[in-house]
């Protein structure tokens, strides 16, 4: 067996026959030795009876019942384990991945030019059809926070192949829906290849979907910290660079005002730059480990943009609190500075030293 590919469903009766018989006859089409499972959790509408009756003329299909709803990631995991392949898929039964993309997805695999490959609606090429505003807003939330973790541009992704080998050992945690940010945090030496997909909203059937889904992710997101040491080394260093920034800023400005009598505004603007071009080069030597000459225009106008932000967010918070919390200056400055501090980390890490 090669390829063994897990649909996870949970009342998709509309769906389910559609997609298992796609996804067979692209085994077919393309020669792979390919199995699909489904892990069905006791769906109410009768997923389980219509898969019964398919199982029946398909033998590359294997059905897995479980008793109840117990979550797509561990739904995946545990089709996973008793699968045959030494690649492992995963995608949605509700046709918003087009399983014509499996060959591309497994061609790189097969040829050993990745270890994982990824269906990506955020790379060129890529695109999601169908969705409302609100939905979208909160994938693009979702994924640019999973950025500070991983390169991949479509971390949120739930169609991907993977080799059995790499997530052997990896201690995958099964909660959730994300299971392919676990896989990129936790599995060491990924190759990885994004493959631009579209993504369809689905026609038939509900979205499990929601904003529980968000939190939840957010709530794990500070447990990956201690996967991904590197980020936490960031963190530090970024703070430590901006502590030297404050320092050069007050020194500047205070030469500038007392011995050389300029108007402390101007200073004040003067001693904003250098002490942010010194933080942007720092920053991208030390903190981010890139050589000086990368895109250095391109990255220091980012580095900009990210700065003023988060100057105009310490402000915002500032003037919140105090004014509309009464609370006092000093304290709400406190808290402001560690909010447009992390946003600064954060906007600088996924946008400026980030390169795909
Ligand atoms: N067995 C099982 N148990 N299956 C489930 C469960 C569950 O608790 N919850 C959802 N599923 C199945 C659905 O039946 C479907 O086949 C698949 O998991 C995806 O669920 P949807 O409800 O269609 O998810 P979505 O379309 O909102 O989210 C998709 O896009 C996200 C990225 O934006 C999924 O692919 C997510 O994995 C992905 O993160
Ligand atoms: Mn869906």
């Amino acid at each position: 067996m090669d390829l063994s590919i897990v649909i996870p469903t949970y009342n998709e009766k509309d769906n389910i026959k559609n997609i298992v018989q796609k996804v067979l006859s692209e085994f077919k089409k393309n020669k792979i030795k390919g199995e699909l499972i489904i892990v069905d959790d006791n769906s109410p509408d009768g997923t389980g009876k219509i898969l019964d009756n398919l199982k029946k003329s398909e033998k590359r299909l294997i059905v897995i019942k479980r008793k109840a709803k117990l979550g797509l990631s561990s739904a995946v995991l545990d089709g996973w384990k008793v699968a045959r392949g030494n690649v492992l898929g995963v995608m949605d039964a509700d046709l918003s991945h087009p399983p014509e993309k499996i060959i591309e997805l497994y061609n790189p695999l097969k040829k050993g030019d990745a270890n994982i490959a990824i269906g990506s609606r955020y790379i060129p090429g890529g695109k999601i059809i169908g969705w409302g505003i609100k939905r979208k807003m909160m994938s693009r939330v979702a994924t640019l926070l999973s950025r500070v973790f991983t390169e991949v541009r479509d971390p949120m992704s739930g169609f991907f192949l993977v080799k059995k080998e790499c997530i052997k050992n990896a201690g995958l945690n099964p909660r959730g829906f994300k299971i392919l940010l676990e896989v990129l945090i936790k599995c060491k030496s990924l190759k990885i290849k994004e493959v631009p997909i579209t993504f369809t909203n689905r026609i038939r059937g509900k979205s499990k979907a929601g904003i529980g889904e968000v939190l939840s992710l957010l709530k794990n997101l500070a447990g990956y910290l201690k996967y991904k040491k590197t980020v936490i080394n960031e963190f530090v260093k970024f703070g430590i660079v901006g502590t030297t920034g404050a320092i050069i800023n007050l020194s500047i400005l205070y030469l500038l005002t007392e011995k050389l009598g300029l108007y402390y505004i101007l200073s004040a603007i003067i001693s904003f730059l250098v002490a942010m071009s010194s933080n942007f080069f720092l920053n991208k030597i030390w903190t981010f480990k890139e050589k000086i000459k990368i895109q250095i225009k391109k990255k220091y106008l980012k580095f900009g943009v990210v700065s003023t932000f988060s100057l105009l967010v310490n402000l915002t918070f500032l003037y919140i609190f105090t004014e509309v919390f009464g609370i006092y200056y000093l304290i709400s400055q406190a808290i402001a500075i560690a909010i447009a501090w992390l946003l600064n980390f954060i906007g600088n890490k996924i946008w400026t030293f980030q390169n795909n």
